[in-house]
């Protein structure tokens, strides 16, 4: 039986890599729907190749044709998800955005692939508690989180002690911490080790990616943050790691080429074949652990902090989002990019978040708030 799939952020880079999946495996998946922000141009060629009727496209450049086919607009994910009723979503979006596709997805009770963090960090409560009242199996899609999603495959989950993120430690790991604020965007875009999108990049250059993803294993995991450990990891080789409580240490290993864990989602709970070589570890470079520098990082303290108020969290990345692109813009410097984050969660420290609307609407005022800091 084919899985029918709808494939959100289709034009971004992990949708890109997802349809590199799918054109491997045709005969097990039917692409039943694609989407993206802007570029209608890509999404129209993607839909062509994969014989999809259902296109959405959230503000599309210049006009569109519309007809049949063409869902655009604000809510146009939600109601390609609505339209299509997949047996399983691959959410690409890139940003805040992604979260309510994320909640529709698991309120319909369909299988979510989740590469966007961002919905897990600013909403994993509201879709934790939908995915559990409709059963709904949630995977991880982002590579750290699916290590430990496949170290945790057969283990009791009271068995748990720790969780080991890995980290690259980005481009600028070794140079001095006074260099930071001369980094120009081409610099930081230049990642050691992994081909991604751009705010991921510049994310996992000041940390804030790791950051991010300390919440979203929270949520993901239902783990303590205070359990949850950062290493960096130069060789990007360990994707991450499980300690249990007899101190045994599971990792998960691989090329750092997104179309693993992409495949892993896809086929779970069967494992797909990926075109890679194999990965020959007497061949791989001395494999390297160190503690990251909280003073180099203070990203990764500001998550901690966030985790504990789910509020915290949706303002931190809000202001993330916002300052990385004021930096790709140049209109501030590399590290002003985290000292903008901090600023903004000091003055929206007492925000409320009881529903997904009170995410959304709070997302909204903390761009308001950090575009006028940045002014
Ligand atoms: N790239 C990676 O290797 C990687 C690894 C792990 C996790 N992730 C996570 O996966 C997500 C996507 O990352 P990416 O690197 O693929 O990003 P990307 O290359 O920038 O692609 C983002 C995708 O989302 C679409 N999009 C952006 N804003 C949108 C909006 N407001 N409404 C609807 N669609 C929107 C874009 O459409 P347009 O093309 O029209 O702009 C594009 O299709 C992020 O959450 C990231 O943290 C990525």
């Amino acid at each position: 039986m084919k899985r029918n799939v709808l494939v959100l952020g289709s034009t971004g880079s992990i949708g890109r890599s997802t349809l590199e999946v799918i054109r491997m495996h045709r005969s097990r998946f039917n692409v039943v729907g694609l989407s993206a922000n802007a570029n209608i141009e890509l999404l129209m060629k993607q839909a062509k190749e994969f014989n999809v009727d259902m296109i959405a496209v959230s503000s599309p450049k210049g006009t569109v044709d519309k007809h049949e086919g063409i869902i655009t607009g604000q809510n146009a994910q939600v109601e390609l998800i609505r339209h299509t009723k997949p047996d399983i979503v691959l959410n690409g979006i890139s940003g805040s955005a992604g979260f309510l596709p994320s909640l529709e997805t698991v309120r319909m009770g369909i299988t979510l692939a989740i590469a966007n963090k961002e919905s897990m960090v600013i909403g994993g409560r509201f879709i934790k508690e939908e995915a559990a009242k409709n059963d709904v199996q949630i995977i991880p899609v982002d590579s750290e989180h699916s290590a430990i999603f496949q170290c945790l495959r057969g283990e009791a989950s009271n068995s748990v002690k720790r969780l080991i993120l890995t980290a690259s430690g980005g481009p600028f790991r070794d140079i001095p911490k006074e260099k930071l604020g001369g980094v120009t965007p081409e610099m930081a875009l230049r990642h050691p080790t992994w081909s991604m999108g751009k705010r991921i990049t510049i994310d996992s250059a000041t940390m804030m990616n790791k950051g991010l993803e300390i919440i979203e294993a929270s949520w993901l995991f239902d783990m303590d943050v205070k359990d949850i450990d950062v290493w960096i990891h130069p060789q990007s080789i360990i994707h991450s790691m499980v300690e249990f409580e007899d101190t045994s240490i599971k990792a998960q290993m691989g090329f750092p080429d997104m179309k693993i864990p992409i495949s892993y989602a896809l086929g779970w709970p069967f494992r797909l074949p990926t075109d890679l070589p194999s990965l020959e570890v007497s061949n791989v470079p001395a494999i390297e652990f160190f503690p990251p520098d909280p003073d180099r990082f203070p990203a990764l303290g500001l998550a901690r902090q966030a985790a504990a108020k789910p509020q915290l969290a949706c303002i931190m990345n809000a202001a993330d989002e916002v300052a990385v692109d004021a930096f790709l813009r140049r209109r501030i410097h590399f590290d002003q990019i985290i000292e903008i984050v901090e600023a903004s969660m000091e003055g929206l420290y007492n925000e409320e978040i009881h529903s997904p609307e009170d995410i959304v609407m709070l997302d909204k005022k903390t761009r308001e708030y950090t575009r006028k800091l940045i002014k």
